[in-house]
């Protein structure tokens, strides 16, 4: 592992879930830790790229010399991760982005009133924040170096396979389940035009490390 692996490059990596509001208190989210981005923050940065990092609320330190951009809502996940990648050259999307936000948010706390009646949640759909910079002009021509995560339940390699089309990105790396939030180990399906890979279960910033060097060698081919 080459402290030069990916010297030039910009790395942009989404990590941790969203917090989509109801009112000022109360709001939905979700159990990702973000270690597996932090993780592979540090490995890109340890890598010699410049690296970005757009975290939702998770409680973890920032790696040392990686520059980091903390949202709460998937919007602003979107609008952080939209600019970042405007002068980036890999992307890697491990963010737990929430599907759905309530439809309208309170600007004051929801009260109970006392009559036993209980709120109605109504929602809408969130962008889909890896779709949106895999369309991108950028990525399109293969500027930027899209990567995907997927957490399946079941048939991972195949779903894995699907996800990487209908996103249109050249790489997509399943988690091999049981799903592994907060933990700090992993095993790793990476799937790509040419076939799957396994990265067997291992502490997440050695995937981490691992995956940076598969990034790192699938470019030169995927940039012709
Ligand atoms: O479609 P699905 O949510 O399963 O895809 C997972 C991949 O897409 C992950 O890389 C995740 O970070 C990304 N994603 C995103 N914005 C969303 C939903 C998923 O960037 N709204």
């Amino acid at each position: 592992f080459s402290p030069k692996l990916l010297a030039g490059q910009k790395v942009l990596v989404t990590a941790g879930p969203t917090f989509e509001a109801l009112d000022p208190i109360r709001g939905i989210t979700n159990h990702s830790s973000g270690k597996m981005g932090f993780a592979i923050a540090r490995a890109a940065r340890e890598a010699g790229a410049e690296v970005t990092l757009v975290a939702g609320p998770v409680h973890l330190l920032t790696p040392r010399g990686v520059t980091r951009v903390d949202v709460l809502s998937a919007q602003d996940m979107l609008e952080a991760t939209t600019r970042a990648a405007q002068s980036a050259s890999i992307f890697v999307a491990t963010a737990a982005v929430a599907d759905w936000r309530p439809a309208t948010q309170s600007n004051q706390k929801i009260k109970k009133d006392g009559s036993g009646r209980t709120p109605v949640l109504n929602f809408t759909e969130n962008p889909d924040i890896l779709l949106s910079v895999a369309k991108s002009e950028r990525a399109q021509s293969k500027k930027l170096f899209c990567v995907g995560f997927a957490a399946e339940s079941e048939n991972l390699a195949e779903h894995a396979k699907a996800k990487r089309e209908r996103k249109g990105i050249p790489l997509l790396v399943g988690n091999i389940g049981p799903l592994t939030f907060g933990q700090d180990d992993n095993a790793l399906l990476l799937v790509d035009a040419n076939g799957v890979r396994e990265l067997p279960r291992a502490p997440k910033l050695t995937l981490a490390r691992e995956l940076m060097t598969e990034i790192a060698a699938r470019l030169p081919d995927w940039r012709v």
